[in-house]
């Protein structure tokens, strides 16, 4: 086996990031990763909340993982948060009690700063939230991509969207941070709508977990119940949706999905693109100036089993 994954997240939890939490967890515990810090920016909710949802998040799973809180507003545009979609309190509405630790006391700029020299050439970025950090960062200190092992972002789509017809969430959410983040050089994986769509739970896929009847599952089928009621009035489907933890996936396991490599921009001012990431597929053009991989393909049994798995490993010790 090779070397020790050492991942930073970025994240806006968020039901589906929390879930994202709980499967790195476990891959913590297995010996699979390192996790270093975890950096917090408004995007479902507003980040004093996604701050207060992350430490909680890590308390339950008894890690000790410091969180510092980012950006409150994207780089221009005001945030549109989705309280629809994962309820007032970023958490289904569970209303958690407020968590026994603080924030760090650094930013989310200066962790990451910190970390990419303290760890230069290793670090995994995994971002699961608009990407406002990242590109304050990369304003703040632009050698900081030449410091990044890899990152993987969750956002985007080449063949559709959720926020509009073609934009996706996180990117729809800072745009001008996305485009900063795009065109920074960094290693990356886009881990998008196409892929992430195809994975989700549905009632069927709950059966184990809805048979142990402890703290741990109750909190873990409210909140898939909360954001599959919530997808059901959007889409039809009662879905939960696991977008964030595919990427956390594809972190461990990059061969989980099939990518291209491509020249993706994103989408500034259109009257209805605007956060559209533009994926250029064209066969021959723009040879040399692909940019990122991103992900059309996935075996969704694989990760869907897997990630039920470590969220049972969590909840029968409870
Ligand atoms: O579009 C899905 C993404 O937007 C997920 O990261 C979800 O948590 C929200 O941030
Ligand atoms: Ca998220």
């Amino acid at each position: 086996k090779g070397k020790l994954i050492k991942l930073l997240l970025d994240v806006d939890t968020g039901i589906d990031d929390a879930l994202a939490l709980f499967y790195l967890a476990e891959a913590r515990k297995k010996g699979e990763i390192e996790i270093l810090g975890s950096t917090t920016v408004g995007g479902n909710v507003e980040v004093g909340q996604t701050t207060l949802n992350t430490l909680n998040i890590w308390e339950m799973l008894d890690l000790d993982i410091p969180v510092a809180a980012g950006a409150k507003q994207p780089l221009m545009a005001p945030l549109n948060p989705a309280p629809f979609v994962h309820g007032d309190d970023g958490l289904g509405n569970t209303f958690l009690s407020s968590p026994k630790k603080l924030p760090s006391d650094e930013s989310a700029v200066e962790m990451i700063l910190r970390l990419s020299h303290e760890y230069a050439g290793e670090l995994t970025l995994l971002t699961t939230a608009p990407l406002t950090n990242i590109a304050t960062a990369l304003l703040h200190d632009p050698s900081l991509a030449s410091r990044i092992g890899k990152v993987v972002i969750m956002g985007g789509a080449v063949f559709t969207g959720n926020v509009s017809a073609v934009a996706e969430a996180n990117i729809a959410n800072d745009p001008e941070a996305a485009r900063i983040v795009f065109r920074s050089g960094m290693e990356m994986t886009l881990v998008g709508l196409d892929v992430t769509h195809e994975v989700f739970w549905e009632e069927q896929d709950l059966k184990e977990l809805v048979k142990i009847a402890n703290g741990r599952s109750a909190f873990l089928i409210q909140i898939i119940d909360f954001i599959s009621t919530a997808y059901e009035s959007l889409s039809g489907w009662k879905r939960c949706v696991l977008h964030d933890p595919l990427a956390a996936g594809v972190c461990l396991f990059p061969d989980l999905v099939k990518s291209e490599k491509r020249y993706v921009d994103v989408e500034l001012n259109g009257e209805l693109t605007r956060g559209m990431t533009v994926v250029d597929r064209r066969g021959r053009t723009p040879l040399g100036e692909e940019n990122m991989n991103v992900a059309l393909e996935v075996d969704a049994k694989r990760f869907k089993t897997q990630l039920m798995e470590s969220l049972l490993t969590w909840v029968r010790e409870g």
